[in-house]
């Protein structure tokens, strides 16, 4: 019996690592994936070799121009924001580990995967729903859910009997839980548990405090082709290194910072804290080049659709029919998304100063003050006007007859 087993090279997916052996008897195959999230990956390579996985089993994989060109810019021509504000950073990483675990099952004849994920979060689900949508028989482990370490003491002591290194921070709870992509850090749990406290300073990783960014604002100009960003200051760059250097711009600026208690999908509130340095800059300069690229009607009808794709994302049906449908709604949308954006980055805020597109429909004679458009006549508008208070007019008069009556 074979089992691919996401595998961070940390402490607890080791763990899982040896459980997997032993209480399955199966011969694990580990998947590390580079995503962006900052992490050396050949210490995970060495260290499942030490744990006795055979060489050609342990697969190490760098999916970053994956990542950002077929999960996150996608998902950033919706938009997507769940409950307003979640740029959806850990969820939209996940359909993507699924998939390359799904398909090293195939390529080495693995008929079960294995994950980390505990059976309280919404990791377990988005894993578990994307691998059965790709791979309708997959036998699939979720460990935490099964294992019966009553406390963090017999998890170690586990490790320590299998010989598992435990770095000696780890020896306590670790004070908050984190994942982390080129998309964004989250942090959740511990010392976050208590909604009603701020956030201690240390807990942020990838930006400075914006209090302490410079007094100075940094302008930069993202182009943009079919709704995709693809240069920055006019150097065009791949998906990755894009949204590695507004990550950088984001982070000198003290940009993407979010406090927020959310809604999981298996029913409870969690409070998180997000960074997404460059994600958050670059929904603003989205919104921007669509402002003057989209008809009102088609933009409409995007933000309308929005939040139910970011909920699909947030839920873990990436790989679902209704998912697909609106992306190919969204994905036309952007044919002609396509021109350049001015931001000033400053103090924790991306700010808008300029935008322009071969594909424009502003029409600067239409909408000015001064002199204009011959294709405007202001007199149109009153009739315009009467007929739309029409339905108003007559609900009024009713209000007023039935007062007096
Ligand atoms: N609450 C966020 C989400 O559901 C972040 C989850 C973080 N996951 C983790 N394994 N630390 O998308
Ligand atoms: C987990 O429970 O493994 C992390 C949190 C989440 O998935 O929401």
């Amino acid at each position: 019996k074979r089992v691919v087993l996401a595998y961070s090279g940390g402490l607890d997916t080791s763990i899982i690592l040896k459980w997997l052996a032993e209480t399955y008897g199966a011969e694990v195959v580990t998947f590390t994936a580079d995503l962006g999230q900052g992490e050396e990956l050949e210490p995970a390579r060495a260290k499942a070799e030490m744990l006795g996985i055979k060489p050609a089993h342990i697969f190490i994989e760098d999916l970053r121009e994956e990542f950002v060109r077929d999960f996150v810019f996608p998902m950033f021509r919706a938009n997507a924001q769940y409950e307003g504000l979640y740029l959806l950073g850990t969820s939209i990483a996940r359909p993507l580990i699924a998939k390359r675990l799904v398909e090293i099952a195939r390529q080495v004849g693995a008929d079960a995967i294995a994950h980390g994920s505990t059976g309280k979060g919404n990791d377990q689900v988005r894993f578990e729903l994307s691998a059965y949508a790709l791979e309708p028989d997959i036998k699939i482990i979720a460990p935490w859910r099964e294992w019966d370490f009553a406390s963090r003491t017999a998890l170690i002591e586990y490790a320590e009997k299998h010989q598992i290194p435990v770095p000696k921070d780890k020896r306590g709870e670790a004070p908050f839980s984190t994942d982390a992509n080129l998309l964004h850090t989250s942090s959740e749990g511990k010392v976050l548990e208590d909604p009603a406290e701020e956030t201690p300073g240390y807990v942020y990783s990838r930006t400075i405090d914006p209090e302490s960014a410079p007094d100075k604002a940094t302008v930069i100009e993202i182009g943009f082709e079919k709704g995709d960003p693809v240069s920055i200051n006019g150097e065009a760059m791949s998906p990755a290194t894009l949204l590695a250097a507004l990550n950088a711009y984001g982070r000198d600026n003290g940009i993407g910072r979010l406090d927020l208690v959310e809604n999981r999908f298996v029913g409870m509130k969690s409070r998180g804290m997000y960074e997404t340095p460059g994600g958050a800059i670059l929904l603003v300069a989205h919104r921007a080049i669509e402002s003057i690229t989209l008809d009102r009607g088609a933009a409409h009808l995007k933000d309308e659709l929005m939040p139910k794709y970011a909920e699909l994302i947030y839920n873990g049906f990436w790989f679902a029919p209704e998912r697909e449908l609106l992306q190919g709604l969204i994905d036309k949308s952007q044919d002609l998304v396509t021109g350049r954006v001015r931001l000033k980055l400053y103090k924790g805020g991306a700010y808008v100063v300029g935008r322009d597109s071969p594909h424009s429909l502003y029409d600067q004679d239409l909408v000015t003050f001064e002199e204009g458009a011959v294709a405007y006549d202001h007199n149109d508008a009153s009739g315009f006007i009467k007929l739309n208070a029409l339905r108003l007019r007559t609900l009024a008069k009713r209000k007023k007859r039935e007062a007096k009556g």
